[in-house]
C-alpha cells in the first residue's frame, strides 16, 4: 500500500463510533478558536520556536507568506508583524474571525481567504514561503493538499505536526472509558514518506518538544474540554475527573494534560 494510502486507512480508523456520537450532546470535533487566542498569547514575545527560525532563514526580505489552515494565526501573526505580506487560509469561520480580530489587535494587515485547502488554492496564489501547522493529522487526502502546498510556494514549505496524531495522548482515556481502541499512526515518519512518494523530496527535519499545548484555567474547564474530546455523557462527568486528575500538569499557572508532547517542523526548497 502507498504511504499516502496508509496515512489515509489511519485517519479512517480515528473515525469516531456512530453510538458513541450519538449519546452525547455536543460535537468532540468544534475548534476551542478562544483556546488557540489564549494559547497564542501565551506564547506571544518568547523566543521563537523551530518553525519560526525556519520560515525567517527562507524567507526572503519583503517576501510574502501563505499560511494554510492559519487558525488564529499563532504561527503567521507574529511573521506579518516583522514586515512580511502574509495571506492565510483558514476554513473554519469561528477560527477565521478570531484570526481577523488578532490581525487587528496586533495592528498587522493580513489577507484572509475563507475555505477548504487545496479548493481556494488559486485565488490565494503564489507566495514565497508557505507554512502550514498542526493541520495535516486532519487531512485523509494528503496527496493534493501537498500538491497544493508545493505549487503554492515559490522559494520553500514549512509543515509542523506533531510527532504523533493530535488524539493520541487520549488512547488510554477512550479505553477507559469506553472500551474504545485507537489506531496507532498516522506519525510524523509517515507523513515525510507521503511528502516523499508525492512530491519526489526529501524535506530537512529539526524534532523538538512542544507547538501544541493546551492551556487551561481551572479543572473545571479541563475536564469539559476532554469530556467532549472523549464522547462522555455528562452523567459520568466525575469518573472522567478522577481518571484525569493524576495527568495534570500545571506549569505558568495554566493546567495541561500530559507532559508536553514532541513536534517537528520539515521544510524543503520548490525553487
Ligand atoms: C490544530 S488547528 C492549528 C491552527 C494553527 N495553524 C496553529 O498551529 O495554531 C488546525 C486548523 O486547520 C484548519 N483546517 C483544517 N483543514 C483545513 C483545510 N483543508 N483548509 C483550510 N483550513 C483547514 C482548521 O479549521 C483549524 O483551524
Amino acid at each position: 500500500m502507498s504511504a499516502a494510502a496508509r496515512w489515509r486507512a489511519y485517519l479512517e480508523g480515528w473515525a469516531l463510533p456512530a453510538d458513541l456520537l450519538a449519546a452525547v450532546p455536543d460535537s468532540p470535533y468544534v475548534w476551542p478558536a478562544d483556546l488557540y487566542r489564549r494559547r497564542q498569547r501565551a506564547e506571544a514575545g518568547g523566543p521563537p520556536d523551530p518553525t519560526a527560525r525556519v520560515v525567517a532563514g527562507l524567507l526572503p526580505g519583503g517576501g510574502s507568506v501563505l499560511d494554510v489552515g492559519a487558525g488564529t494565526g499563532r504561527a503567521s501573526l507574529p511573521i506579518a508583524a516583522e514586515g512580511h505580506r502574509l495571506t492565510a487560509v483558514e476554513r473554519n469561520p469561528a477560527m477565521a474571525a478570531v484570526l481577523r480580530t488578532e490581525a487587528e489587535t496586533a495592528g498587522v494587515e493580513v489577507r484572509v481567504i475563507e475555505g477548504p485547502w487545496p479548493e481556494v488554492a488559486a485565488e490565494a496564489g503564489r507566495h514565497d514561503v508557505v507554512v502550514c501547522t498542526h493541520v495535516v493529522y486532519d487531512i485523509a487526502e494528503l496527496a493534493p493538499f501537498l500538491r497544493g502546498l508545493h505549487e503554492a510556494a515559490r522559494v520553500a514549505v514549512v509543515l509542523e505536526a506533531g510527532e504523533r496524531h493530535p488524539w493520541a495522548n487520549l488512547i488510554p482515556y477512550y479505553r477507559a472509558m469506553h472500551h474504545l481502541e485507537r489506531p496507532d499512526g498516522p506519525t510524523a515518519g509517515l507523513l515525510v514518506e507521503v511528502v516523499g512518494e508525492v512530491l519526489r523530496v526529501t524535506p530537512e527535519a529539526e524534532h523538538w518538544i512542544g507547538g501544541d499545548r493546551m492551556r487551561f484555567a481551572d479543572l473545571q474547564e479541563l475536564v469539559e474540554f476532554y469530556r467532549r474530546r472523549l464522547l462522555v455523557p455528562v452523567a459520568r462527568t466525575a469518573e472522567l475527573a478522577d481518571r484525569l486528575v493524576p495527568d495534570i500538569v500545571e506549569q505558568d499557572g495554566w493546567l495541561s494534560l500530559g507532559s508536553e508532547q514532541g513536534a517537528v517542523t520539515l521544510w524543503w526548497r520548490t525553487g
